[in-house]
């Protein structure tokens, strides 16, 4: 079958040892670090920035996959490109000239991916869909890790498979918040190809490297 990505979320991992938690998913064949940036305005949490992106794309291999949340991407993606970020995700419930948006994003070099929240319909992505490199859908209302998958997502991931597959788009599905070793199978079935995966990888209950272990044993 398709082979699926792994962009672990450093969201939950211990922040004073963020090189080590980066160096631990690595090790661990992750395909990407997935940083998550928030605003306390799109999102009711503040996190981290331009500073520590750069700070983590110096340190590592992994290509560096940033998740806007934040209002008016539009204004940061640029430095955020320069940070290092290889692939930008803006939220469509963000940005108003979305297709600009994106388009800013490829022409400073990188993948441009839209987000979607749960509460935002596909029919949201259907214009921009042939100028995107990634959307991704939200299995948790963004703002915090740890959690629980919204069950309807899976609904909304295979009719989003169908739509770029009958559309012949060529922008992947990236899918975030709440995936565990219990339900990855699921999200994967209903056609997902990045799996974003943060207090599953980072958790008191094992090492990085178990968690990842049992995250690909899941997936058969
Ligand atoms: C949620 C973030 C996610 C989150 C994932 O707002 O976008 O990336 O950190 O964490 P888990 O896997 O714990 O839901
Ligand atoms: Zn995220």
């Amino acid at each position: 079958g398709r082979r699926v990505a792994i962009a672990p979320s450093v969201l939950t991992a211990d922040l004073v040892r963020l090189a080590d938690a980066v160096a631990a998913i690595e090790a661990a064949g992750a395909d990407y670090v997935h940083l998550d940036v928030m605003d306390g305005r799109f999102v009711p949490n503040i996190t981290i920035g331009i500073p520590v992106v750069e700070a983590v794309a110096d340190v590592t291999h992994l290509p560096v996959d940033v998740h806007l949340m934040i209002v008016e991407p539009e204004r940061y993606v640029d430095q955020f490109i320069a940070a290092g970020a290889q692939i930008v995700t803006v939220h469509v419930e963000a940005s108003v000239h979305l297709h600009r948006t994106v388009q800013r994003i490829r022409e400073a070099g990188a993948q441009a991916g839209v987000a979607l929240n749960p509460a935002t319909p596909l029919a949201a992505i259907e214009e921009i869909l042939p100028f995107v490199d990634l959307v991704l859908v939200m299995s948790v209302n963004p703002g915090f890790g740890g959690q629980t998958f919204i069950p309807t997502s899976l609904g909304k991931i295979e009719r989003l498979r169908r739509m770029i597959d009958e559309r012949g788009a060529r922008a992947v599905i990236q899918v975030d918040g709440g995936i565990k070793a219990s339900n990855i199978r699921r999200v994967v079935d209903a056609g997902a190809d990045i799996i974003v995966a943060g207090s599953a990888v980072f958790t008191p209950e094992r090492s990085v490297a178990e968690a990842m272990a049992l995250l690909r044993e899941a997936l058969g």
